[in-house]
């Protein structure tokens, strides 16, 4: 699909730069453009809110076009982010359980860009907000877990959900694996062969598709 190539609001852009995250610049603002194309027609869903990267990408769209964003994110990290591995950052630990927090990072984030009135954070795991989940989205971008199982439960608990038309965004996704974890990948390629999505755009890692077949609320393959 085409989407129109207003850049991140010079405003918003160093809130993006400087948050804590895993959103390279050229792959937000891939996701700016989907979501200024697609907010006007209904809510955005995010699954990994991690510190709130993202969602200034996300969150700045719904500023300019009108529209809500959620982001759902149980706030504890990923396997990935626990002490002792790769994408461990220990300020982000509570100090108190001994946990990985990440809400505090995110609200100020947020807050501090303006856009809270934008962004909701929905605070869960995944699974159980999916299950409860009923409402049609314009767009929805899956960055949660990428474990096999994760991934996998991300994209059969919302894509159905996804309207006509609707995007359907996933990062990091690797063809190779010497490029990459490959569950993004293989959830990509679900989404392709179930019939309900067809490729759209490509940036980085950031893949997005577009609903083809059936409707929010019908089932995805
Ligand atoms: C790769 S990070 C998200 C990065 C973020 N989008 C950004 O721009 O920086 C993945 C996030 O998914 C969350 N997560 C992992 N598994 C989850 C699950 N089952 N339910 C909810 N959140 C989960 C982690 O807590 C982590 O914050």
């Amino acid at each position: 699909m085409a989407h129109d190539d207003t850049p991140m609001p010079t405003d918003l852009l160093p809130h993006a730069l400087d948050a804590k995250g895993f959103m390279p610049e050229d792959e937000g603002a891939f996701l700016h453009r989907v979501a200024r194309t697609r907010l006007p027609s209904g809510p955005a869903l995010e699954v990994g809110s991690y510190c709130g990267k993202s969602a200034i990408y996300l969150g700045a769209a719904a500023r300019e076009v009108g529209g809500t964003v959620f982001t759902v994110d149980h706030h504890r990290g990923s396997e990935e982010n626990q002490a002792g591995w790769a994408h461990h950052d220990a300020s982000l630990v509570d100090a108190e359980t001994d946990l990985m927090d990440t809400v505090p990072t995110f609200r100020r984030t947020v807050q501090r860009a303006g856009l809270e009135e934008q962004v909701v954070a929905v605070i869960g795991r995944s699974t159980t907000v999916s299950a409860h989940w009923r409402t049609p989205l314009s767009l929805l971008f899956i960055d949660g877990g990428h474990a096999e199982v994760h991934a996998q439960n991300d994209y059969a608990g919302f894509a159905p959900w996804v309207m006509a038309g609707g995007a359907l965004l996933i990062h990091d996704v690797f063809e190779r694996p010497e490029d990459g974890g490959q569950a993004p990948y293989r959830i990509w390629r679900r989404a392709v062969a179930s019939g309900s999505f067809a490729p759209g755009g490509t940036v980085g890692s950031m893949r997005e598709l577009v609903r083809v077949g059936g409707d929010a609320g019908q089932p995805v393959g």
